[in-house]
């Protein structure tokens, strides 16, 4: 667990949710990660699955304060549905309230998307509340300027080729955690077999994957990779018990190329581009 500037806890590592929209494998799965100790989950009001993780939920068995759980508002619903969608999301979840509500993207009517998580927080329909897709200090110091709440997060494209050195000190100076989506950069080859990342697994007797997230841990960052996987959810979890040397942490530091290994952010950043700008 980590703490937020609100004084919240997060367990640092969760599952992501993303392209789970089959209600059974989506409920098998997150039942499959309760199961193998998983306490957090990340969705978005865009990926589609609120009531199977509702259903998840109730057939667990486990008490609604024991699970972490964060959604996303779309830029389509900041300036005039907001809380009706924040609403009918908590309602189809059946969870009373979503541990983190973030503003899905740097698009829109952020003012207005703001103040409707602002508003959420003080309905106590959610405990915190940050922002995703926010990549430039300029957009996090929009906030600033309007919102009285300071964002917990920012919840990023991140992983070892995608470091983002200047707003991550931002972010460390001003207390905001960043939650790196893509952590493994979707088992992208590049990253994978990497042949320092390969290096180290071989050295620490570990995945190359457990080594990515390993490093992410130490730099600070929440993790919930994506995985349908059981044998991939168990391992990932053993990112936890063991440590790289500073040494190996600078090294792959140095792997930072700034570039994004996601075939969804430049088609992302077009289509709102398109509609919000
Ligand atoms: N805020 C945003 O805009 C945004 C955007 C995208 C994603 N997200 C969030 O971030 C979460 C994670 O991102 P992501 O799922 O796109 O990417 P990711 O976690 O980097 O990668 C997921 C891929 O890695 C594979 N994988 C997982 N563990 C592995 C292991 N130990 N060894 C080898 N392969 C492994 C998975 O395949 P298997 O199923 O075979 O394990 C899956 O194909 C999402 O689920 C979502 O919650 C947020």
């Amino acid at each position: 667990m980590v703490k937020l500037n609100n004084k919240t806890e997060v367990p640092v590592l969760g599952l992501g949710l993303r392209g789970m929209k089959d209600p059974d494998i989506c409920e098998q799965v997150i039942l499959a990660a309760f199961e193998a100790g998983y306490r957090r989950l990340d969705t978005s009001m865009y990926f589609n699955n609120d009531v199977y993780i509702g259903n998840a939920l109730g057939s667990s068995g486990l008490k609604r304060d024991s699970i972490y759980i964060s959604t996303k508002l779309t830029p389509f619903s900041y300036r005039h549905d907001a809380k009706k969608k924040i609403e009918t999301t908590i309602r189809k979840m059946k969870c009373g309230y979503v541990d983190s509500l973030l503003l899905g993207h740097f698009a829109g009517d952020i003012e207005s998307g703001w103040k409707a998580l602002e508003w959420a927080c003080e309905q106590g329909l959610a405990k915190s509340i940050g922002v995703s897709n926010f990549y430039l200090i300029k957009h996090m110091e929009e906030i600033a300027r309007f919102g009285n709440i300071k964002p917990q997060t920012d919840q990023i494209e991140c992983h070892p080729y995608m470091q983002h050195p200047k707003l991550s000190g931002y972010l460390a100076e001003e207390d905001i955690r960043l939650e790196a989506w893509f952590p493994l950069a979707g088992a992208h080859p590049a990253l994978m077999e990497n042949p320092l990342l390969m290096e180290l697994s071989r050295s620490y007797h570990r995945s190359t994957a457990q080594i990515i997230l390993r490093w992410h841990i130490q730099s600070g960052h929440i993790i919930f990779p994506g995985t349908m996987n059981p044998g991939h959810m168990k391992s990932n979890l053993h990112c936890l018990d063991f440590e790289l040397s500073q040494e190996d942490m600078a090294k792959i530091k140095d792997l930072d190329t700034s570039r994004s290994l996601s075939r969804y952010s430049a088609p992302l950043k077009k289509f709102c581009h398109r509609h919000f700008v």
